[in-house]
């Protein structure tokens, strides 16, 4: 599996399972599906709330802790204080059954809190070790200029993209400021039914999600795709195993651009 580099010694495979919206023993063996079938990244996150069914499902696959990486990330919005961030971090430690994160995100954007508070504070965790590399997650060019003050190193942008809103701006803002992208939430919204997307999985004999998960990782993104289907956690993971005409790639990206799905009344897009 590809893999981008985060920081000067830490890097991240391209793709990696999502767990939004798994819990209980569907999580448990979602998480344990993935290992077996290869994967080696795993997005969790607090607000989820299944960070012991992750570890579980981790335990049930036998696979070593240095050979997964882990993402999760701080609950929205009272975790961002300098106390929260350090206490949280060793609960989420206890509750993954894990000695390190690989990389640790702020969720969403708060602006209450100082972001300088928060980063020095994740920084703290990274100089001890508990944490490996930093990142944020739905926060606009504006909010990481304001972040990025703090003179922390920041890696990762988790955000919504699918090919009907590909965030073309924003990606273009992270590459000048050397922060990769995440892609989120990239088989909703009706995407694999365009017209495009179906043409495009007859010609390569690939489904319609595994042709929007090659454009995202073929554009140098990192993707981490749900699925509760042992047969569709399969086939996700075998998106990064062929290659689509740049031709046809450059279809995806001129495709016409529509709104965000995810848009809570607390995200802060408008900043
Ligand atoms: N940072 C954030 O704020 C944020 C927000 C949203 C998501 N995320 C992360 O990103 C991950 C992915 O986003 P997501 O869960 O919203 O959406 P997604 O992975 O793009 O899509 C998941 C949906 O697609 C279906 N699906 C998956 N693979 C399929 C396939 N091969 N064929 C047909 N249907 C398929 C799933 O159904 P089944 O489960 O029934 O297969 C589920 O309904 C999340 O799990 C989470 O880890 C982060």
């Amino acid at each position: 599996m590809k893999s981008i580099m985060l920081t000067a010694d830490v890097s991240i495979p391209v793709l990696g399972f999502g767990t939004w919206q798994l819990t209980g023993q569907e999580c448990i063996d979602g998480v344990c599906a993935a290992l077996e079938t290869g994967y080696r990244h795993i997005d969790t996150a607090d607000a989820y709330g299944n960070h012991a069914q992750v570890a579980e499902g981790i335990k049930n696959s036998g696979v070593a802790r240095k050979d997964f990486f882990l993402t999760t990330k701080l609950k929205f919005p009272n975790a961002y204080t300098k106390e929260a961030v350090a206490a949280d971090a060793q609960r989420f430690l206890e509750e993954l059954q894990i000695d390190w994160i690989d990389l640790l995100l702020i969720h969403w954007p708060n602006r209450e809190v100082p972001f300088a508070e928060t980063l020095r504070a994740m920084d703290e965790l990274k100089k001890k070790g508990i944490i490996k590399a930093i990142g944020v997650s739905n926060f606009t060019p504006h909010h990481l200029d304001d972040a990025l003050k703090a003179g922390v190193e920041i890696t990762n942008n988790q955000v919504e993209v699918r090919p009907t809103f590909n965030q073309k701006t924003l990606r273009d803002y992270c590459a000048s400021k050397n922060i990769s992208i995440t892609a989120y939430s990239s088989l909703r919204g009706g995407d694999p039914e365009l017209p495009l997307i179906t043409e495009l999985a007859s010609k390569y004999s690939k489904t319609p999600q595994q042709i929007i998960l090659n454009w995202i990782t073929n554009r140098g993104m990192i993707t981490i795709p749900k699925s509760s289907h042992p047969e569709r956690i399969k086939e996700n993971f075998e998106s990064a195993s062929f290659e689509m005409e740049e031709a046809d790639l450059e279809k995806i990206d001129n495709l016409p651009q529509s709104d965000r799905g995810n848009d809570p009344s607390f995200g802060d897009f408008e900043y």
